[in-house]
């Protein structure tokens, strides 16, 4: 399969690219940029590094030369900055995405899976859907993280190795961030987590990115990011059906509808081949409402505006 990035030369875009190029099953890496002499020097630099240990090439492209990839990952965005919540990028990412989506659609009419990562990403993987015009399924949000940061603090405040915990967050990249414990397990077993390590993982999981964010660094969460895109572009390319946290845009899931969430959902060569919904409490499902009617707000606002 061809990967293409809108937005190679940026932190998600070139990490993401190197670890999937590195693992060898991608054909083509086409990077993409609106900073094009920065673009083009990961390309040249990269293009190399990968041969140590794959074939995977690594070019510049312009938006005519993604019609043949498989797969196209969208991390363009304005640089970080300083904020209280992801939401806060809506609007500064508003204008980079609709044009994006339109280069996207213009030029490549066979449709391929949308990995989208830009941030508000619930609210943008809808607004990709709505802009595209193509099937629900094509559109996955890159919410992994969240699970991926989970499972991390579980082992830390269990001592249980990250390997062994099993377990998914759903609802909001955000705030609004749903952590399934009573679903988690540690090999295959019940995790079991008392009141008191749930209280010390919610406040782990709840603080990672404004702690994070608070150190005005103008960087992102790169490597985790790069980890976890990577599971998803790896799920496309080998079909694999592979079950990640993913925002899905709903259409009666959990009652549902038009609306991006994260859910677990088995990831394969056209996208999403299966809504993995886990049973939830009265209490997850109510959580699960109410972030569905604030996004939904959002998103009502974002598209009106
Ligand atoms: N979903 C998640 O879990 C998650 C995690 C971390 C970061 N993010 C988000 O991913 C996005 C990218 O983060 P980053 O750290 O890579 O940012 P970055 O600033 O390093 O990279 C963004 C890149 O987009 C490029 N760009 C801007 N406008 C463009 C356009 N119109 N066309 C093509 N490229 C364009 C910029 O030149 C830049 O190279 C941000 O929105 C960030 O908040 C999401």
């Amino acid at each position: 399969m061809k990967l293409g990035v809108v937005g190679g030369a940026g932190l998600l875009g070139s990490t993401s690219a190197f670890l999937a190029g590195m693992k060898g099953y991608l054909e083509e890496i086409k990077l993409l940029d609106v900073k094009e002499n920065l673009v083009k020097n990961h390309v040249m630099d990269m293009a190399q590094a990968i041969y140590s240990s794959s074939d995977t090439k690594v070019t510049f492209a312009q938006y005519k030369d993604l019609s043949d990839c498989g797969a196209i990952l969208i991390t363009a965005s304005l640089p970080e900055r300083k904020v209280a919540n992801r939401l806060e990028y809506l609007w500064d990412n508003m204008n980079i995405i609709k044009p994006v989506c339109e280069s996207i659609r213009e030029n490549c009419p066979h449709q391929p899976v949308i990995i989208n990562a830009t941030n508000p990403v619930d609210i943008f993987n809808y607004i990709i859907w709505k802009e595209l015009g193509w099937d629900r399924k094509k559109i996955v949000g890159f919410n992994g993280n969240d699970t991926y940061r989970l499972k991390w603090a579980a082992s830390i405040v269990t001592g249980k190795p990250f390997s062994d915990i099993d377990g998914f967050a759903i609802g909001e990249h955000g705030n609004g961030q749903i952590n399934l414990y009573d679903k988690m397990t540690c090999g295959g077993e019940p995790l079991g987590l008392t009141g008191d390590e749930i209280g010390k993982i919610e406040s782990i999981t709840a603080n990672f990115f404004s702690e994070m964010n608070a150190l005005n660094s103008g960087r992102t969460s790169g490597w985790t990011s790069a980890v976890n895109i990577e599971s998803i572009i790896e799920a496309v390319a080998k079909d694999s059906g592979r079950v990640l946290e993913c925002s899905a845009v709903l259409e009666g899931e959990y009652g549902l509808k038009d609306v991006s969430l994260g859910i677990p959902v088995a990831v394969g060569a056209e996208g999403i081949k299966e809504y993995r919904l886990p049973e939830l409490t009265e209490d997850q499902a109510q959580r699960l409402e109410k972030v569905s009617e604030a996004m939904k707000e959002i998103i009502r606002e974002a598209r009106s505006a």
